[in-house]
């Protein structure tokens, strides 16, 4: 019986492996990982402990993950130019709970973007920050709401003080006003958090701002979305070492012990497609997100934005209140084998949330599978014909996909002799 029903597990992923394939996912959140890197996942590392730091580890036979993880560490400081970098947090929350325990105490006031305002739930009281204390504000947004309104901020700082500012959001169109409020936040001794969960690979490519330049005193961020996976969590700074201890110390033992060796290699890995095809990547992305803007506009889509050029990121915001709201739209979508999220509109309330106005649509794993701006207009399209005409495009989606098989951008096609690293006895 239950030998039954590990077989239905197996097949279970087996359709999912296959389903994945054939439909357009725009999550934003999400991207796929090369083939090189899904040879390495599955190996002996899978099994490993690697607790503290390379050298300096608290168990014996971790030689080998010593070196990686010390070449990794160094590749990431030079590739974000920055003299501090954590590998070791397994998601970009786990990142930002080590930063938020090393900086807020308890009654501390937090500025940070709300959940209408694109704000993601670790930076709220319900999530990590309100581990540490309750008074989380908002940032006042501009007219268009996806802008932070810089003179409101600036009044607000001086009347609520709050020690910690997190710019950075998950729905992400455009960069943020580090550069305007950093004086602000220098006098006043204002802790600057960037959470580049979202937009990591786009600074990596060098297309959207480098927040510690900017003036950000961390960065924390997710390392597979628009950056090449594995799934992770990355901690950036220029601080001096004696006060980077601190957030040293909240990586680990606060927020982590073993730090998942597997997908420490994968990224090791990843990295090195980064720093090689990072830049054509980072572009081609953005040129998709506003091509496909643009196309969905133009057949007649509530496209935000618009006077702002749509979108600076892998992200672009559609409001489709008018054909029933979010969740009925995504809900149809993903019948149709195109899959993305409803998601809140600035402008909404949040009782909205679970039938919100608005789409989501991320291109950065489509981009990665190497589609191109013609391609962004055949998906407009297709979702056209299905949300605004009723029509059933499952196939033509299917079909349309199976010509976008391959995981570009990585060094796949010129190590493709690589044999899976899993350790035999699982083969
Ligand atoms: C702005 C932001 N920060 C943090 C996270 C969390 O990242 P992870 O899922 O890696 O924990 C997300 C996830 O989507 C996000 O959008």
């Amino acid at each position: 019986m239950l030998e039954k029903y590990v077989r239905q597990i197996y097949d279970a992923v087996k359709r999912q492996n296959e389903w994945r394939m054939r439909t357009l996912n725009l999550i934003a959140s999400e991207n796929v990982v090369s083939d090189t890197v899904r040879k390495i996942a599955g190996s002996d590392f899978a099994h490993r402990y690697a607790e503290g730091h390379p050298g300096e580890r608290y168990y014996q036979g971790t030689d080998i993950i010593d070196r990686i993880e010390s070449d990794l560490r160094n590749h990431i400081k030079t590739l974000f130019r920055c003299l501090q970098a954590d590998v070791r947090p397994i998601s970009g929350t786990n990142a930002n709970e080590a930063v938020f325990s090393s900086f807020i105490e308890y009654g501390d006031v937090v500025m940070a973007h709300s959940t209408p305002g694109g704000g993601h739930i670790s930076h709220h009281r319900a999530g990590s920050v309100g581990k540490f204390t309750k008074n989380v504000i908002n940032f006042p947004l501009a007219a268009d709401g996806f802008h932070i309104d810089i003179e409101k901020t600036k009044t607000l700082i001086s009347d609520a003080r709050p020690k910690m500012l997190i710019f950075g959001k998950s729905l992400f169109l455009f960069p943020e006003p580090v550069k305007e409020l950093a004086d602000i936040c220098k006098e006043n001794d204002i802790v600057v958090v960037y959470d580049a969960a979202h937009v990591l690979g786009l600074m990596a490519g060098g297309i959207f701002q480098d927040p510690l330049q900017d003036g950000a005193y961390i960065v924390t961020g997710s390392t597979h979305k628009t950056y090449f996976g594995t799934q992770r969590g990355i901690i950036l700074s220029n601080m001096s070492s004696s006060r980077w201890q601190r957030v040293d110390k909240g990586a680990f033992p606060g927020s982590s012990s073993n730090h998942h060796l597997d997908t420490l290699v994968g990224l090791a890995v990843a990295t090195q497609e980064v720093i090689s095809f990072g830049k054509e990547y980072a572009a081609q992305t953005v040129k998709n997100a506003k091509a496909l803007a643009a196309a969905l506009k133009g057949v007649g889509f509530d496209v935000s934005a618009e006077e702002f050029g749509f979108t600076e990121t892998h992200q672009v915001a559609v409001n489709v209140k008018e054909f029933g709201g979010g969740r009925m739209v995504a809900n149809l979508l993903k019948e149709n084998d195109i899959v993305l999220n409803m998601n809140v509109l600035p402008y909404e309330k949040l009782r909205n949330v679970t039938n919100p106005d608005g789409i989501r649509i991320g291109v950065q794993e489509m981009t990665r599978f190497g589609m191109k701006e013609d391609e962004m207009e055949r998906i407009a399209q297709l979702i056209s014909d299905c949300i605004a005409h009723g029509k059933q495009v499952r196939d033509e989606v299917n079909r349309f996909r199976a010509d976008f098989q391959k995981v570009g951008y990585s060094f796949d096609a010129k190590l493709g002799d690589l044999k899976s690293l899993k350790p035999e006895f699982f083969e």
